[in-house]
């Protein structure tokens, strides 16, 4: 079997390409089981797959429980409101003991920068990162670069763009990492005050006016607004940014005839998207999720170290 460079999943920066080939060609084999009647292999039979999520979320928590079941493991849901996280057991704490009743794999989700690779640092299992604070959010930027080469064939080439809170989407890093890796040209847009510090160190265009960055484009990935960061003074209403950095009908003129609309979801329909887009015959939010499933399925596969069918 063919092997990634890592045991573990923590993020896309440094991922060779290799590694991204062959959990997207894995992917392909793992979405065609999603079409059989029965949706279900034997693969991971024996393994115990933890899913701690210290922060909400919908489709990757589900897509990851999904997936673990798909491929026989067992799972063990965390989430903090019903742990003795509330009675403030420390991040450590909490997993050392879980991996003491046997587990072999952890999916983690976590508000804090770092938490996955800390884990590394305490645990033995399999580590996969869904998520941690503004870092990255692997397996999101995977799938989304799964439904483009399913779309186009390719990556290389192609024209990214990806819109939205620049400095604090996760989403966002992973993708630049990923995508510059498998050779398209991406391209960041938003407000100037969501630009991190020295963006083009990310070696991607940088633009802050919406129609600019659209010329061309083949793929438009918008990110959602967290609503948070307008508290915060760091863009001055919903209203403004809609008029500025909102996707809509009008601003599709711009792309490539062929163009694709992606977002990772959940969305702020009207905000950052309208609903015609959202809706319209060129989005593929939804296949982003169907994807993601089959994405997940191979990252479980491939880091478990089995052989495809046996034990
Ligand atoms: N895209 C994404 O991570 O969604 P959730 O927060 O619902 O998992």
């Amino acid at each position: 079997m063919s092997r990634l460079s890592s045991r573990h999943l923590l993020g896309l920066e440094g991922v060779p390409a290799e590694d991204i080939q062959l959990i997207l060609d894995t992917t392909e084999s793992f979405r065609e089981v999603l079409e059989r009647r029965i949706k279900k292999l034997p693969t991971l039979r024996g393994i115990t797959v933890l899913n701690l999520f210290y922060e909400p979320s919908t489709r990757t928590r589900i897509s990851f429980e999904l997936a673990e079941k798909r491929l026989s493991a067992d799972t063990v849901n965390f989430s903090t409101s019903t742990s003795s996280v509330k009675k403030g057991e420390s991040l450590r704490d909490t997993v050392q003991n879980i991996e003491a009743m046997k587990i072999d794999m952890a999916v983690v989700r976590h508000g804090s920068t770092g938490a996955p690779y800390f884990l590394t640092q305490c645990m033995d299992s399999n580590i996969i990162n869904a998520g941690d604070g503004a870092h990255e959010h692997p397996t999101q930027a995977l799938l989304d670069m799964y439904t483009i080469r399913k779309r186009y064939g390719k990556l290389n080439g192609l024209r990214v763009v990806l819109v939205g809170d620049v400095m604090h989407s996760r989403v966002i890093r992973s993708n630049i990492w990923g995508l510059k890796t498998m050779g398209a040209s991406v391209a960041l847009c938003g407000p100037s005050t969501l630009m991190p510090y020295e963006v083009e160190k990310f070696g991607c265009d940088a633009y802050t006016h919406l129609d600019e960055a659209l010329e061309g484009a083949d793929v438009v990935n918008i990110m959602r607004i967290q609503l948070e960061r307008q508290q915060a003074g760091l863009f001055p209403s919903q209203r403004e940014y809609t008029k500025l950095f909102g996707i809509n009908k009008e601003r599709l003129k711009r792309l490539n005839k062929n163009y694709t609309i992606m977002h990772p979801g959940p969305m702020n329909r009207g905000v950052e998207i309208s609903s015609e887009v959202a809706d319209g015959d060129r989005s593929v939010i939804l296949d982003q999720v169907t994807n993601g499933q089959a994405v997940r399925m191979a990252v479980l596969y491939l880091l478990s170290g089995r052989e495809e069918g046996g034990e």
